[in-house]
């Protein structure tokens, strides 16, 4: 683990373009569950009932129930050390930005500036009939859409919906440039962000708690904490920096 923690602070200085992927690993050391892994929302929730086009049309009480809880749930989280890390390393010209899967804007929180949301974000709402922008208080209190009376929603991709077209290719661009791309707590089972490692250029670190099916396709991968290995990578680099 030792080696490579050192041999990932030497590409980080190194790189000139760095970019960033997380998924909901990067956000459970904020207190946010994952989707897949032991403690992960899948394995309590059905994703079909609650994350589809189909169970917002037809099981919006469902539906409404398993993000409202989310939402309410984002009020008590902050950005952890990891996060940080990120924000700064953004700011010392060490990354060109991050591609996230997450919806809960904690990378932005924490002082990142470039952040392509892949799968949209779960504080802000639209009509999912009229397509118009709606209030968090309005979806909060079940109240359909002003302008049309339809059903309300986060701003996120369901399974099956498109990625947001200009954000997903600027994000391809930016990872077809890359000669590093550093893939953070996610478990690359979800297509087609799953196919960003095999599509850059340059070298690919994984940073997981658990294996993924895609581990022999990195060019490393290192076990642990996004926080603590972040934080300890970061340590690495301050002190080469400082000579
Ligand atoms: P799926 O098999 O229905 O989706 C796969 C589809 O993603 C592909 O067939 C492709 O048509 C589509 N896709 C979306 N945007 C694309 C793009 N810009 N370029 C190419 N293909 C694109 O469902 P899945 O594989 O289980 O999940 C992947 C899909 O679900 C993706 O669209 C993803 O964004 C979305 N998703 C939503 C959530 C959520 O709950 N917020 C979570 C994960 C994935
Ligand atoms: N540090 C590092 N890795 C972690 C940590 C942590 N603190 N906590 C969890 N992990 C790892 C888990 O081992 C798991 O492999 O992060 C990975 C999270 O994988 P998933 O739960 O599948 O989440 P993600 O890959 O982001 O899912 C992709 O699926 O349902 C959708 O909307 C959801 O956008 C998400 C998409
Ligand atoms: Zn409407």
């Amino acid at each position: 683990m030792e080696t490579n923690i050192h041999r990932l602070a030497e590409w980080i200085q190194t790189a000139e373009g760095t970019v960033v992927l997380t998924g909901a690993g990067m956000s459970t050391e904020s207190g946010i569950p994952d989707f897949r892994s032991r403690e992960g929302f899948w394995k309590r929730v059905d994703p079909q009932r609650v994350a589809t086009v189909s169970a917002l049309e037809e099981e919006y009480e469902t539906f409404h129930h398993f993000y409202r809880l989310r939402i309410r749930g984002l009020e008590r989280v902050h950005p952890h050390p990891g996060h940080q890390v990120l924000a700064r390393w953004e700011q010392q010209g060490y990354i060109r930005g991050i591609a996230t899967q997450n919806v809960d804007r904690l990378h932005q929180r924490a002082g990142n500036r470039q952040v392509w949301e892949l799968h949209g974000n779960i504080l802000q709402f639209h009509c999912h009939d009229c397509k118009k922008a709606a209030e968090r208080s309005r979806f909060l209190q079940q109240k359909p859409c002003v302008h049309c009376g339809g059903r309300l929603r986060p701003d996120i991709i369901l399974f099956g919906e498109w990625l947001p077209e200009t954000t997903w290719s600027e994000a391809m661009e930016a990872v077809q440039q890359a000669d590093l791309l550093l893939v953070i707590g996610t478990s690359l089972e979800v297509y087609p962000v799953n196919q960003m490692p095999q599509l850059c250029p340059g070298k690919t670190v994984l940073i997981n708690a658990d294996k993924t099916a895609m581990d022999r396709q990195l060019d490393l991968v290192i076990s642990g904490k996004a926080g603590e290995v972040l934080q300890h990578v970061d340590q690495i680099v301050a002190k080469t920096e400082e000579g």
